[in-house]
């Protein structure tokens, strides 16, 4: 589907505006940790001040095993958000994932909203991040891997969210071809692909047609925490489709 410049925008505002004001987690389904329990070991034999989470990810040694994962882009609130999510991720030492940089494809003007991010953390992984369903039409556009250099990442990341894209207005719901797609991604560019999904999750059938592809990692982005369905039923007038929107809640 061909969206202008100002719909994409708006949505992207329309998101942030909703994740902030309402309340959008899962309310019963839970991401399953709870089901399991450490056993408690009285005697560690260890100082706590020795125990250390440090790890390397992408050529760079983090303070902990954690990423922030994509949230902002585009020419309106998105270069803030990235300077801010930059700031913080580079002082703490973890891993960072930009928005999807859908609105830079086609705009040069909103490529220094993700651009910022490297300039303010240049110590700490910053992954770049395309919609599986943009991404035919950005490969055939041979801009992405210049794009990919300008914003200077380290790793691009392919959001799957056929669900979303189902639910939302307006949204991009053509899914055939995606795993052709990221297969000449793979041969296409040069830096490493996590494929990830944007709080549905990724089934063990998914996972490994993705691992047969050649994908190596992934982000499951299950249930638990942000919940799509709530957000995007929030921006639907439609009564028929607002009900469609709850039946997923959970
Ligand atoms: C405001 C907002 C914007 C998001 N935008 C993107 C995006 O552009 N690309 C993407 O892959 N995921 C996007 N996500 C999904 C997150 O990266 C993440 O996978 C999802 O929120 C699930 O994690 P959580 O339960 O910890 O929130 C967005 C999430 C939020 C809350």
């Amino acid at each position: 589907m061909n969206e202008s410049k100002n719909e994409i925008e708006n949505r992207k505002k329309d998101h942030l505006k909703i994740v902030c004001d309402e309340d959008v987690n899962y309310q019963r389904v839970s991401t399953g940790f709870e089901d399991y329990h450490f056993i408690h070991n009285a005697l560690p034999e260890i100082d706590l001040k020795d125990v250390d989470v440090s790890t390397d990810f992408l050529g760079y040694q983090l303070n902990l095993p954690l990423m922030i994962t994509s949230m902002g882009g585009g020419e309106n609130q998105g270069k803030s958000l990235n300077r801010g999510l930059a700031k913080a991720a580079n002082s703490e030492k973890v891993a960072l994932g930009l928005g999807s940089i859908r609105p830079a494809l086609n705009n040069p003007k909103a490529i220094s909203s993700y651009a910022i991010a490297r300039e303010y953390a240049p110590d700490i992984p910053i992954i770049a991040n395309l919609g599986a369903a943009q991404l035919s039409s950005s490969l055939a556009s041979k801009n992405l891997s210049k794009l990919l250099k300008d914003i200077g990442v380290d790793a691009i990341s392919i959001h799957l969210n056929p669900l979303q894209e189902a639910l939302q207005p307006g949204g991009d719901t053509s899914f055939k071809g995606v795993g052709r797609a990221i297969e000449i991604l793979i041969d296409t560019i040069s830096l490493p692909i996590i494929v990830k999904e944007v709080g549905f999750g990724l089934s063990v059938n998914v996972v490994k047609r993705l691992q047969k592809i050649g994908i190596e990692w992934v982000d499951i982005a299950g249930a638990g925490g942000t919940s799509w369905a709530r957000i995007e039923e929030k921006r639907i007038n439609n009564k028929f489709y607002k009900k469609v929107a709850k039946e997923f809640f959970e």
